[in-house]
């Protein structure tokens, strides 16, 4: 019999990721082949700068300035986009589904805030949008959620999906460096994105996590209903305090579903010390799934970098050549569900959500005032369970409060933060961060 004929690859970006799949891919052809029975070329190649594509691409790969040409070329038969941003990827994107072409993507910006319309264009046209390198690299979470837990009913997808913020976490943690001067770090290490607002503030999370909880949940993509906080405005005390409490201060992405609907939020978390994820230090990542069958499961990796994003852009792929004869209803559904099957689920309002809370504040060094403080938290109803009053190191008229409250609202906690922060005796702003247990 003759061999089957190679998967023809065009790709659009010969950017770190663009390079990294070029290398993996000719690396490890053989062994690539021997798992998919036929090969995986790229034959044509989009980059901005072909003086680089001359010094990484052999001389077979044809390589053009124009990215139509490579999602319009007959001979391709799936489009890696790797070039970033939401603007032309999206219109080539779509380009490329119209001409009937598969796609793979690590674009995760794009798929949230244009998921919805890709995947409905691809699933028009009977055509596959893979993007396991989207979120959290080198940990197959998509194919997890899509397929190992294919069985159960998900209550919660949680987890660090930040390399750059969870690198700024550690290094605030074990350095007693400021935010700032962490995230200097970071970006000469070049973990943060070209903005590193979309990291420090929580977006790029937010972003996977969309995708995550449209295949834990087969719900739509909905970006613009993920509540976001970022690290930005954290400070060195509230690492230093946590720690002195047993916590340490994560930025997680959750998801979780309950009677009252869905929580869809990515915020600053304290987590016990002694918890998993608390263990996952510097710029790695990792996704916990808790679901009815397979109980708690936790997936662990780097969440960025050249070839660990290839090797997720590969392993798509893969499953493409696996599926590529396969009637389109009868392959893995994009986001793990059938199209007919998705459902919106009610996404709480953010005021709504209960957890745990820590608050710290500074005060007059008085049993009158800590009082006064108690008195507004009782009134609310907010009942603390843990509580610990601390000697101000310079100042020593002042003391600072810390105060672990039980689950409470969020618009009860924020109204209680309004008033405290109005009584003479608190100096500056009253600090809050949730505190989860994800058990
Ligand atoms: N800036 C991202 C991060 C890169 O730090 O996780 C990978 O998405």
């Amino acid at each position: 019999m003759p061999a089957p004929a190679p998967l023809r690859v065009g790709l659009l970006g010969l950017g770190t990721v663009g390079t990294g799949t070029y290398q993996v891919l000719a690396r490890n052809a053989d062994i690539i082949s021997a798992r998919t029975g036929r090969r995986i070329e790229i034959v044509m190649v989009f980059v901005r700068n072909l003086a680089r594509a001359a010094s990484i691409l052999t001389n077979d790969v044809v390589v053009v300035d124009d990215p139509l040409l490579v999602v319009n070329h007959p001979n391709v038969d799936v489009v890696v986009e790797v070039i970033g941003g939401t603007t032309i990827a999206k219109d080539l994107v779509l380009q490329a589904i119209a001409n009937g072409k598969h796609v793979v993507t690590a674009n995760k910006a794009l798929l949230a805030e244009h998921g919805s319309e890709i995947f409905a264009a691809a699933h028009a046209q009977g055509v596959v949008v893979a993007y396991e390198g989207a979120v959290a690299v080198s940990i197959p979470i998509i194919k997890v959620l899509r397929e190992g837990l294919s069985a159960n009913r998900i209550e919660w997808v949680a987890g660090i999906i930040n390399g750059t913020t969870n690198y700024i976490l550690s290094r605030m943690k074990t350095q007693s460096l400021s935010f700032g001067q962490a995230l200097a770090e970071a970006q000469r290490l070049g973990y943060a994105e070209a903005d590193p607002t979309f990291d420090v503030k929580g977006i790029d999370a937010a972003h996977k996590l969309t995708l995550l909880a449209s295949n834990a949940f087969g719900v739509p993509i909905q970006f613009d209903k993920v509540h976001t906080e970022g690290i930005n405005d954290l400070e060195l005390a509230d690492v230093t305090f946590a720690e002195r409490l047993g916590f340490c201060v994560k930025l997680l992405g959750i998801a979780k579903r309950n009677s009252s609907g869905l929580e869809l939020r990515v915020h600053p978390t304290l987590i016990p010390t002694n918890h998993l994820l608390a263990n996952v230090h510097d710029s790695m990542n990792a996704v916990m799934v808790k679901s009815d069958a397979a109980g708690l499961t936790m997936h662990y990796g780097a969440g960025a970098g050249s070839e660990q994003t290839a090797s997720a852009v590969i392993a798509d792929l893969v499953d493409l050549c696996r599926s590529f004869e396969t009637k389109h209803q009868h392959r893995v559904p994009s986001l793990a569900f059938q199209q007919s099957a998705i459902t919106a689920i009610h996404v709480r309002e953010i005021a709504d959500v209960m957890t745990c809370y820590y608050l710290r504040l500074d005060l007059i060094n008085s049993a009158k005032f800590e009082q006064d403080v108690m008195d507004v938290l009782l009134q609310a109803g907010i009942r603390i369970w843990r509580l610990e009053v601390v000697k101000h190191p310079i100042e020593q008229e002042f003391c600072t409060m810390l105060a672990l409250t039980k689950p409470v609202r969020n618009s009860v906690i924020h109204g209680a933060i309004s008033k405290l922060g109005e009584l003479p005796a608190v100096k500056g702003h009253v600090r809050s961060i949730r505190i989860e247990t994800l058990d």
